[in-house]
């Protein structure tokens, strides 16, 4: 079933202009099973290209999932144009515009994904297998980038502490490693080692990655991930900067290091491993304060930890964010 699960920092959402399309995207998971415990992604959810096309309505759609109404005025839903043609992803360029233009050469289908290092259960599967014993989840989630730009997405995904629990981490693990394909034939980006080295890694702290609000996200407004926005799956952690949020992951590593984040190896000054978002520590070379919410004319304030504060504050009791950036 489709679970959305309302927490205590949901972004409140009345905007018209998207809701209309999206609810008929909602009816349309509700309509088709595909929150249906046993996954066929590619069978079950309408396919979405790199170029940004406006995902269509299922003519037999019947339900409409509880919950959209209570959400409020200060974040509405970013339109799915922006959300699919406003991205960073080098692996298809450095330009905001680059992925979508690029990532029509990229195929996510079939798709492996390894999972390995301090764990009972590695393996290496296919992502039907990998995410048949979870339940689809859907999380409207502000996505705050480094870079001083946001965003409110409304994801689909699944819990990664479910995911974690499945692979049963030993004790000795204390680190989540993630890897993005590399694929230069088909990731122009990659083809030059000057943008980043290849492949890009993220990483969480193993009790960051079984913090509730951790997901891995394989679809977005109830459509498949763009290849812009890292299909066929990726982290999503909202309390972070975005970059921490890598795209197209095919392997998961449990660790007793900490990883080398692929931001923090080309600019360990400028961009840690938490990367947690935080108003008061400002980025050497411009102020994290303030963002501009994309569509927005005027900035807005910074919320600490992007306003899941409550939910993950404690994870940092006793840290110094402004040495453990
Ligand atoms: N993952 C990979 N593999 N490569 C990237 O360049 N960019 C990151 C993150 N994940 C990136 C990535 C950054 S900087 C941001 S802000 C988010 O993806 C953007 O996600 P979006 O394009 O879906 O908004």
């Amino acid at each position: 079933m489709l679970i959305r699960i309302a927490c205590k920092s949901d972004p409140k959402s009345s905007e018209i202009t998207p809701k209309d399309q999206y609810l008929n995207r909602r009816k349309f998971i509700a309509g088709t099973g595909l929150v249906a415990g046993s996954v066929a992604m590619g069978a079950i959810i309408k396919p979405v290209a790199a170029k940004v096309n406006s995902p269509g309505m299922n003519p037999g759609l019947k339900s409409v999932v509880e919950g959209y109404s209570k959400l409020g005025e200060d974040d509405p839903l970013t339109p799915y144009g922006d959300v699919t043609s406003y991205n960073n992803f080098y692996e298809f360029g450095t330009g905001k515009g680059d992925p979508v233009e690029n990532a029509g050469l990229f195929n996510p289908k079939p798709w492996e994904i390894a999972v390995d290092g301090l764990c009972a259960n590695p393996g290496r599967m296919g992502l039907e297998d990998f995410l048949k014993p979870h339940d689809l989840e859907e999380r409207i989630y502000r996505l705050r980038c480094v870079e001083a730009w946001s965003m409110v997405v409304p994801w689909v995904g699944v819990s990664l502490a479910d995911v974690v629990k499945r692979f049963e981490p030993s004790g000795s693990a204390k680190y989540v490693r993630f890897e993005t394909v590399v694929r230069p034939e088909e990731m122009v980006g990659q083809r030059s080692r000057r943008i980043l080295p290849w492949p890009y890694i993220e990483g969480l702290r193993l009790d960051e990655a079984m913090n509730p609000l951790a997901i891995l996200a394989v679809g977005l407004y109830g459509e498949e991930l763009p290849n812009q926005n890292g299909a066929p799956i990726r982290l999503m952690t909202p309390w972070k900067y975005g970059f921490k949020s890598i795209k197209s992951i095919v392997k998961i590593t449990f660790t007793d290091e900490q990883p080398r984040n692929t931001w923090n190896v080309m600019a360990a000054k400028e961009y840690g491993f938490y990367a947690n978002v935080n108003p008061n520590v400002d980025h050497p070379r411009w102020s994290q304060a303030r963002e501009r919410r994309i569509g927005d004319f005027l900035r807005r304030e910074t919320l600490m930890f992007n306003g899941y504060e409550q939910e993950v504050g404690e994870l940092y009791a006793g840290m110094d964010l402004r040495k453990e950036y």
